[in-house]
């Protein structure tokens, strides 16, 4: 895709075309690439974005030679990254994670907070952002909200056992919840690499983000949940107007 599929001529930056969302997302993308330093050990995102980051990742590495270890947030990263030649390790070995590099739902300007969730990798996503040093996301501009839940259900990581009470008691915080289908078969529930199941929770816009996400934490059967709070440094949106980079406000 060109430069010149950035502008989004003829496309509100809302309602991008798929080809436009995808030249913005590759872009974002390459602009969080490039700005990784040798040696990194990065946390290595779930999701179409993400996936556009690891090819750009691999480019660096077969053309550039630069040294980076990935640790995937995701068994479908982890396979996608070493069928890229991406050296891997993980969680759990004695590492210092340098930065994450992930996609997100819905990005909340100028805080950065996010939702996550939708590629069903939010709790492997969240225990790698927790331990990364700086959190990087990239998103077309179709992500940006400037109140959480806008448009997207927050998605709820539950155990399978009990899973209907769990949901009745997300339902008394006032949220609506779904369980989440298989792509393939609707008939049955999509089960999380962890082998859980996930709630989509359609709450409409969140006012106050931090509180909702220790209530929901707080409820029986719940693992975790999609609200990033707090837990992002920079940003690169890609729209009409090329990349721009955005950082957690002190
Ligand atoms: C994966 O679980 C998610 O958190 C994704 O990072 C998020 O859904 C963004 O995905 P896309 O890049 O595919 O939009």
């Amino acid at each position: 895709m060109s430069d010149a599929d950035l502008t989004g001529a003829g496309a509100g930056s809302s309602h991008p075309s798929a080809e436009i969302q995808a030249a913005w997302k590759l872009a974002a993308a390459r602009a969080a690439v490039a700005a990784i330093p040798n040696g990194a050990v990065i946390g290595l995102g779930t999701g179409t974005t993400a996936d556009l980051m690891l090819a750009a990742l691999a480019e660096r590495v077969r053309h550039e030679g630069l040294r980076v270890t990935g640790i995937p947030t995701s068994e479908r990263t982890r396979i996608e990254a070493a069928r890229l030649g991406i050296a891997l390790a993980d969680i759990n070995d004695d590492l210092a994670i340098t930065l994450s590099i992930d996609g997100a739902d819905e990005v909340a300007l100028p805080q950065l907070d996010l939702i996550k969730g939708r590629g069903g990798a939010l709790l492997r996503e969240k225990l790698i952002a927790a331990s990364s040093r700086y959190r990087v996301i990239i998103a077309d501009a179709s992500k940006v909200v400037t109140t959480l839940a806008s448009h997207s259900p927050v998605p709820v990581e539950v155990v399978a056992f009990g899973w209907r009470r769990t949901a009745a008691r997300l339902a008394e915080l006032g949220a609506r919840p779904a369980l989440r289908p298989l792509r393939d078969d609707p008939t049955r529930p999509f089960v999380t690499d962890e082998g859980h199941y996930i709630l989509d929770c359609h709450l409409g816009p969140i006012a106050r983000a931090e509180a909702l996400a220790a209530r929901i934490k707080d409820v029986v059967g719940v693992v975790e949940h999609g609200l990033f709070i707090g837990m992002t440094e920079r940003v690169y949106i890609a729209g009409p107007q090329g990349v721009r980079a955005y950082d957690r406000p002190d």
